[in-house]
């Protein structure tokens, strides 16, 4: 089983969306995957069409130890894809996170339970430097770290990284870094914009030795592949979709 989450402490840069595509990707390859959602808004649960109900069971029991991992796991409307899913009330599994003192291991604990279950469990995280985002990275094997392409999405970059290396220092976060992944990359037809290109390059430049990896072009094309639930590629869109199969080949080698 392997485990990677994406951070960004920004909010809308681009995780749930890689985290969706990445995940139907590798369940359409065949892959069994777990889907977390560990972000209270719970956009992965609603792109994966479920809606967590009082009586059911989400990651919420599973972190405060209420259910086993496997009775809060979901099927989805796709094959091998399945989804632990979130509700707002997930915010309030902070004070139980901060008070164990262990915060960082619990997901990494309860998750071994189901290891022989899954190929890939891939973690959307909330954006900021929580508990919920510190059980997330302390789970993960390697983290993918989508980001704007612009200012606002340097300037996370900067922030996510510091994070990560606290985290790495205080060794919650043993995994790797799989990339860098810039989002909304506006294009106008083959000629990428001025800003983009300087961003991207700027994250080169702040993440030497992290893998800056095909950027998601801005469109709309993403968010209607989204609300139909399909791979881009099923829409005719295969160009727009490699920055996913990238992401795929990464984590084979991870
Ligand atoms: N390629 C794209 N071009 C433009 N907009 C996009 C694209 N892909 C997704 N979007 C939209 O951009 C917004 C932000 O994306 P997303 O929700 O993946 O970011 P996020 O990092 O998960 O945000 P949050 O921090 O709030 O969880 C969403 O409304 C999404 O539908
Ligand atoms: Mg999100």
């Amino acid at each position: 089983m392997k485990t990677c989450s994406c951070i960004s402490l920004s909010g809308g840069q681009g995780k749930t969306t890689t985290i969706f595509f990445t995940a139907l990707l590798l369940a359409s390859q065949g892959k069994k995957v777990l889907a977390i959602d560990a972000d209270p808004q719970a956009n992965l649960t609603f792109y994966l069409n479920h809606e967590v109900q009082p009586s059911q069971p989400s990651l919420f029991e599973v972190l405060t130890g209420q259910v086993e991992p496997e009775d809060s796991i979901y099927e989805t409307q796709y094959p091998n894809l399945f989804l632990m899913p979130a509700d707002r009330g997930l915010f309030k599994v902070s004070d139980f996170l901060s008070s164990s003192g262990t915060g960082a291991f619990v997901l990494r604990i309860r998750l071994k339970a189901v290891a022989d279950l899954f190929d890939y469990v891939l973690i959307d995280v909330q954006p900021s430097r929580s508990q919920l985002c510190l059980t997330a990275v302390g789970a993960s094997q390697s983290v993918l770290i989508p980001v704007e392409a612009n200012v606002k999405g340097v300037n996370s970059l900067v922030d996510t990284l510091d994070f990560l290396q606290e985290q790495t220092h205080l060794e919650a976060f043993t995994g790797q870094i799989l990339g860098v992944v810039p989002f909304r990359d506006r294009w106008v037809g083959n000629t990428q914009t001025i800003e983009g290109r300087q961003n991207i390059e700027a994250m080169r430049e702040l993440a030497p030795g992290i893998p800056v990896l095909a950027s998601i072009r801005e469109s709309e094309k993403f968010k209607n592949a989204i609300r139909q639930g399909k791979l881009l590629a099923d829409l005719g869109q295969r160009d727009l979709q490699y920055p996913f199969e990238q992401i795929v080949e990464a984590l084979n080698h991870a």
